[in-house]
């Protein structure tokens, strides 16, 4: 085997096709990221069928521009690494489907990998010496849950969602604002500037759990605009969307930190969709600070959903056991919608 192997990844879990070549463990070469907010905008939210269509039109042209970019041949690459789940399960398929051609026809062995270990692997991308224990936050549209990852890819579930993920609540905020689909990115751009000037409740704030819960301040949202329609003035749109950020980014530090007191771990790594927001990064920067705790952040183009972090955490799982016959067994490899990371 060379000693810096190749490896193809590919992402199709939700409303990104997207694939990347990495070199070793760590390095892209290329990271490709073909969006689709165009057509799930309009309705709100992601509609699976359109999202399955569009992954199955972009998968080849997306994997050949990130072969492309990287300036390699297919001939280059020595593994493949491919999202199996969590996710939409005809979106996963197409991706799989594809991998496992591609895989089976250069008889090269093929990972499946955890959309979520993916997420978090990206803070070792950002920092592959980021000292372990760590702790773990994953935000993302479907997930928002704390980890302790002891080694790369050992997660161990401490705390999660009672109810909504913390990027489904801001979307649904979004959208009672009338204001698009995806709701995180324009809720901080809403917010920017503006007051925290309504009080909504930051769930399970002063229990001892490590759990959140974001339907409570989503409905008080609902709520608040509903109260505030009624008075018949024009709806201050952007003050309620930095008392909801707010909300939402409160919760997130506070059920960190208690989780860093508990832990005592030497990071933090935080990642997924909605670690690209701005202010949570930097309360979760400054929460670092106060603890002593390194606190990694990867870029934004690391967090939102990209197939360097798939491939990233293929090859590190691959790199422990390259003879595990699992790799070469493309049969057992399924989809799976509702795969949990955790041990
Ligand atoms: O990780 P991701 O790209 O996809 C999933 O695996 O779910 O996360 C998507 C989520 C969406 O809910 C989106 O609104 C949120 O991440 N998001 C943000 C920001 N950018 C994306 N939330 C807050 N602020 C942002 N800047
Ligand atoms: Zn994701």
């Amino acid at each position: 085997m060379k000693q810096e192997i190749l490896t193809l990844g590919i992402e199709t879990s939700c409303d990104e096709t997207a694939a990347s070549v990495v070199r070793g463990r760590f390095e892209p070469l290329s990271n490709i990221v073909a969006s689709q907010t165009d057509i799930h905008d309009k309705y709100g939210g992601i509609v699976p069928e359109l999202a399955c269509r569009r992954h199955a039109e972009l998968i080849g042209s997306v994997v050949g521009s990130a072969i492309e970019t990287a300036k390699v041949t297919l001939a280059d690459i020595d593994l493949v690494a491919v999202t199996r789940g969590p996710g939409l399960v005809g979106a996963l398929l197409v991706g799989l489907s594809y991998a496992k051609g591609l895989a089976w026809g250069r008889k090269l062995p093929l990972v499946g990998v955890n959309h979520l270990n993916g997420h978090i692997t990206a803070g070792l991308v950002s920092n592959p010496m980021a000292p372990l224990p760590a702790l773990c936050l994953l935000v993302s549209g479907g997930h928002t849950e704390l980890y302790t990852m002891e080694a790369p890819g050992a997660l161990l579930k401490i705390g999660s969602t009672r109810d909504d993920a913390a990027g489904e609540a801001l979307d649904k905020v979004a959208r009672m604002l009338g204001l698009g689909y995806p709701g995180g990115p324009v809720i901080e751009k809403m917010a920017k500037g503006s007051e925290a000037r309504f009080d909504l409740p930051v769930a399970l704030s002063r229990k001892d759990t490590l759990d959140f819960s974001f339907s409570g301040p989503k409905t008080a949202a609902k709520y608040l605009i509903r109260d505030l329609m009624a008075t018949g003035d024009p709806l201050p749109v952007e003050d309620i969307c930095a008392s909801f950020q707010k909300a939402v980014i409160d919760a997130l530090e506070q059920k960190t930190a208690l989780a860093a007191k508990w832990r005592k771990p030497k990071s933090i790594i935080v990642a997924g969709g909605v670690a690209c927001n701005g202010p949570l990064r930097e309360r979760m920067n400054l929460l670092g600070e106060r603890l002593g705790v390194e606190v990694v952040i990867p870029p934004p183009v690391l967090c939102s959903d990209n197939a360097v972090m798939i491939a990233v955490a293929g090859a590190i799982e691959y790199l422990n056991n390259p003879e595990d016959p699992a790799f070469r067994d493309f049969n057992s490899m399924d989809a799976d919608s509702g795969w949990a990371p955790s041990r």
